[in-house]
C-alpha cells in the first residue's frame, strides 16, 4: 500500500516536472545502470535491488535542467548527472546506518538487509564508481565541484553528530549544518549542469548559489516530514528526535520555551529519546509550538531566493520546469 502511494506520488511527478526531460532521463538511467555493473556476485545483488528501488531522482533532474537552461545537453551533463546520483545512493546508504534506519523509499535500508558491514562497503564502492565515471571522462571541472561536496558532506554529518552530543545548536549552526549536508550536493547539480552545457564562471556560480538555495528549502522540508508521521513518506518519521537530532522546528520551540520546559524537552531528548511516547511529547510540544509553521516560513524564504536567482535567464521550457522542481522541493509528499 505504501508503495503503491509512493509509486502514485512519483507518477505525479513524472508527469508534471519529467515529461519535457523523459528521453533525457531516460538515457541517465542508462548511465546509471551501466555504471553500477559489478562482476561481484554480492555486490551485483545489491545493485540491482538500489536500482529497483530508485527514488525521486531529483539531483539528475535538476543537473539536465540547468544544463538545458544554458544549451544543450550533452555527454557531460549526463556523467554529472550519474556521478552526483551515485554519490547521493552512496550517502543514503551510509547515512541510513549512521542514522540506525531501517526503511528507505519504502522499503528495507540497505543496513536492515545486509547490515553495517556490508553497507559501509557498497557505499565507497558507490563513491568509487561515480569518480571514475568522472575521471574516464575527463571531467575535470565537474570533480572539482563534486569533491568539495563531498568533503562538506562529511563534514555536515560530523558537525551534526558533535550537536547532537551537546544538544546546543543554534539556527545558524543549524543552517550550517544542511548547507553542508544537503544543499553542497544539489548545488553542485545546478552548477555542474550549467559547466556542461558551457555556462561561464559568472553563470556556473549563480546557478550554484540557486541549487544551495533550492538544497537548504528541500532539508528544512525533509526535517519537516519528520514532525509528520503519515507513515507515507518511505521512511521512517521521529527519527531526528531518536537520534538527538535538533532540527529547525524544535529550535524554535526551544526558543520561545520557557526554562522549565525548554529543561524538561532536552531531558526528554537527551536520556528518553527512543521511547516512542517521549518522543511523541517533544513533537507534540513542537507542533503546539508553532515550530512547524517557523520552519515552513523559512523554508519559503529560501525557495524564493532560489527562485529570484533565475530571474534574469530567458524564459524557456527549461526553467519553467526548474522553477516547477523548486516549487515541488518544498511542497512534495515524499
Ligand atoms: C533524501 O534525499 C536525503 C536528503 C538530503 C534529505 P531525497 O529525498 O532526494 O531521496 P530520494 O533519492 O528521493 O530517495
Ligand atoms: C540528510 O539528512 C542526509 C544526507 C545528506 C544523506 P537526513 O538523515 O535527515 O536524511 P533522511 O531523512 O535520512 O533521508
Ligand atoms: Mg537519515
Ligand atoms: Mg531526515
Amino acid at each position: 500500500m505504501i508503495n503503491f502511494v509512493l509509486s502514485l506520488f512519483k507518477m505525479f511527478l513524472t508527469d508534471q516536472i519529467q515529461a519535457p526531460i523523459a528521453s533525457e532521463m531516460k538515457k541517465f538511467e542508462d548511465y546509471f545502470r551501466t555504471s553500477l555493473k559489478s562482476s561481484i556476485p554480492l555486490l551485483d545483488i545489491i545493485m540491482n535491488y538500489i536500482l529497483r528501488r530508485k527514488g525521486k531522482q531529483m539531483r539528475p533532474m535538476f543537473v539536465i535542467l540547468s544544463a538545458k537552461l544554458i544549451g544543450e545537453v550533452n555527454n557531460s551533463t549526463y556523467v554529472a548527472a550519474a556521478l552526483i546520483e551515485l554519490l547521493h545512493t552512496a550517502t543514503l546508504i551510509h547515512d541510513d546506518v549512521v542514522d540506525e534506519a531501517y526503511e528507505r523509499r519504502g522499503f528495507f535500508s540497505i543496513n536492515a538487509l545486509w547490515k553495517s558491514k556490508i553497507s559501509v562497503l557498497v557505499g565507497d564502492y558507490l563513491l568509487s564508481k561515480g569518480l571514475l565515471l568522472a575521471i574516464d571522462n575527463n571531467e575535470n571541472e565537474l570533480l572539482k565541484i563534486v569533491s568539495v561536496a563531498v568533503r562538506e558532506m562529511s563534514e555536515g554529518e560530523l558537525l551534526q553528530i558533535e550537536k547532537s552530543r551537546k544538544l546546543d545548536i543554534s539556527e545558524e549552526q543549524y543552517f550550517d549544518i544542511i548547507r553542508k549536508k544537503t544543499a553542497t550536493l544539489i548545488a553542485s547539480c545546478t552548477a555542474g549542469g550549467a559547466l556542461s552545457a558551457g555556462a561561464n564562471e559568472l553563470t556556473v556560480s549563480r546557478m550554484r548559489l540557486f541549487g544551495e538555495y533550492t538544497g537548504i528549502a528541500f532539508q528544512i522540508k525533509d526535517d519537516i516530514f519528520d514532525y509528520q508521521s503519515n507513515g507515507l513518506i518511505g521512511k521512517p518519521t521521529g527519527n531526528d528526535i531518536k537520534e538527538k537530532k535538533i532540527t529547525l522546528p524544535l529550535i524554535y520551540a526551544l526558543r520561545n520555551a520557557s526554562d522549565s520546559d525548554r529543561r524538561h524537552i532536552l531531558r526528554i531528548v537527551k536520556n528518553s529519546n527512543h521511547n516512542s511516547v517521549k518522543v511523541r511529547e517533544v513533537i507534540d510540544y513542537v507542533v503546539s509550538n508553532k515550530g512547524i509553521e517557523y520552519a515552513s516560513v523559512k523554508m519559503d524564504e529560501y525557495k524564493y531566493k532560489a527562485i529570484a536567482l533565475l530571474g534574469d535567464f530567458p524564459e524557456n521550457d527549461a526553467k519553467k520546469s526548474l522553477i516547477d522542481l523548486v516549487n515541488y522541493s518544498t511542497t512534495r509528499k515524499s
